[in-house]
Order: C-alpha cells, then sequence, then structure tokens
C-alpha cells in the first residue's frame, strides 16, 4: 500500500514530512510531494492549499502519478453543529458539497450526472483513523498540548464524532449561515473547504478514503480569529500524533 496525505496548510500537517525516513521531494503543479517511510508505511505528504478544487486536483495527482492506494485528509474545521465543539475531532463517514445545487434540473447538494450527494469515506480506514484519534486524546493530548493552552484554548475533554462533513469554496463566519447549512443538511458534524472534493475524487478513481478534522472555530462571526489562533499554536500537534498513530496501525 501507499498512503497520501494531504492537507490545505502546513500548520495541519506541520512535522510529518521531517519525520520522513528517506524523504524524496517532487514540485509537480504547484505543490510539493514528499515521499517516504512515516513508521514504516510507504507515504506521500502534500498540501493541497483551500479549497474544493486546490483540493481535488492534488487527490487526481496523489492517484495518478504518485500511486497512492489509500489517502488520508488531516486539517480542521469549523463546528457544523451546536454539540460539536472547538478541540474535538470529527471523522467523516460520508461527506456533501454543501454549496452544490444545481436545482431544478438536479436535486439540490447532488453532484451531477452521478446520482450522489454524499461520498461515504472508507470504513477501515476511517475506523483505523478513530481508533488513532482515541489513542492520541487518551495517551498524547495532555502531553503535546501543555496545562496553559488547554486553559487558553477551552480544551477540556475533547470527544471524538463519526458522521457528516459539509465541504463548500466559502469560509464560514456567519451564525446564521452555519445553522441554515446544518437545517438542510441532517447529521452534519462540521464545515470545511475541501473533504468532499477529495471524497468525490477518490469515488471515481476508487480509492478508499477518510477524513479527520480538528474543530478550530465554531463558523460564526469570531470564526477568523479563533481559526488562525488555533491553527498556529495547536492543529499540528493534533495532526503529527494521530497520523503517525494511524500510520503504525496500517504497518
Ligand atoms: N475550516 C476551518 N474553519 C472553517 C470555517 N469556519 N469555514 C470553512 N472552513 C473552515
Amino acid at each position: 500500500m501507499r498512503l497520501g496525505i494531504i492537507s490545505a496548510l502546513d500548520e495541519e500537517q506541520h512535522g510529518l514530512v521531517e519525520a520522513m525516513q528517506d524523504p524524496a521531494t517532487l514540485i509537480h503543479g504547484m505543490r510539493t510531494y514528499t515521499s517516504g517511510r512515516l513508521a514504516g508505511v510507504d507515504a506521500v505528504c502534500v498540501l493541497s492549499r483551500i479549497g474544493k478544487v486546490a483540493a481535488a486536483t492534488t487527490a487526481s495527482v496523489l492517484i495518478e502519478k504518485f500511486g497512492v492506494t489509500h489517502l488520508l485528509f488531516t486539517g480542521v474545521a469549523g463546528a457544523g453543529d451546536a454539540g460539536v465543539r472547538v478541540g474535538d475531532i470529527v471523522i467523516a463517514d460520508s461527506l456533501v458539497q454543501y454549496d452544490m445545487d444545481c436545482s431544478p434540473l438536479f436535486p439540490a447538494f447532488e453532484v451531477p450526472l452521478t446520482g450522489l450527494s454524499h461520498f461515504a469515506s472508507d470504513q477501515r480506514l476511517a475506523n483505523l483513523t478513530a481508533s488513532a484519534a482515541h489513542g492520541f486524546l487518551d495517551t498524547d493530548f495532555e502531553v503535546a498540548i501543555s496545562a496553559d493552552e488547554r486553559r487558553e484554548f477551552g480544551l477540556s475533554m475533547p470527544r471524538i464524532h463519526r458522521g457528516l462533513i459539509g465541504s463548500g469554496d466559502r469560509f464560514l463566519s456567519s451564525a446564521s449561515e452555519v445553522n441554515a447549512i446544518n437545517a438542510s443538511l441532517p447529521g452534519l458534524l462540521a464545515v470545511e473547504m475541501e473533504g468532499a472534493a477529495v471524497a468525490q475524487v477518490c469515488f471515481e478513481l476508487g480509492v478508499p478514503f477518510a477524513v479527520i478534522r480538528t474543530i478550530s472555530d465554531n463558523a460564526n462571526e469570531a470564526a477568523a480569529t479563533d481559526f488562525m489562533r488555533f491553527v498556529k499554536a495547536i492543529a499540528s500537534r493534533y495532526a503529527f500524533h494521530i497520523v503517525m498513530r494511524v500510520c503504525r496501525g496500517l504497518g
């Protein structure tokens, strides 16, 4: 197997490339792909940048040019439901493009001519990712994130959720907007800007994938500030420990 690991931003996967054995770098299509071994697993790390097109392009190149057989997206997201809090972890069971709307030609959210609106992640990889997230929270969390940081970001007893993630080409920073999206998509847990695009590419090319997101903000009026602080200070430590645990589980 060969695992592709995508994040939008460096802060969402920082440390992984540094942890690789025998890293080799190739620049292609304005992205830097680093292949090597992570905890014994043949892996390729890349930053997609932000948005669905950027993510879809990157996933396609990982599959077609780098031959990855499995794909893991790791990053942050806004909370898509009141029961999901900053510092919680969301693992997608399925993903939807909440801004796909070709109605009345096709039902809202359906990707035209696929008959699908929700794209399911691979159960085995999602289960393994969930186990890795539990391991992180049970064992690494209090060491990786200092007591001061936990206090500052209000990270007490983070929880793991599994369910629907919505992606769209908008940074959501309005409570009324995220509430409206939540109301139109039952079970929505988190909102971000790449996962469902990766899911569609993986579905079309037959590649098993999983998406894991740490909640950085509430997608409300404070989202931009909260997002920047969380991404700078906390995000990479969640991602590093969880992805290393995923690799150990695969190896
Ligand atoms: N990623 C993290 N926070 C987000 C938000 N509020 N909207 C879209 N993507 C995000």
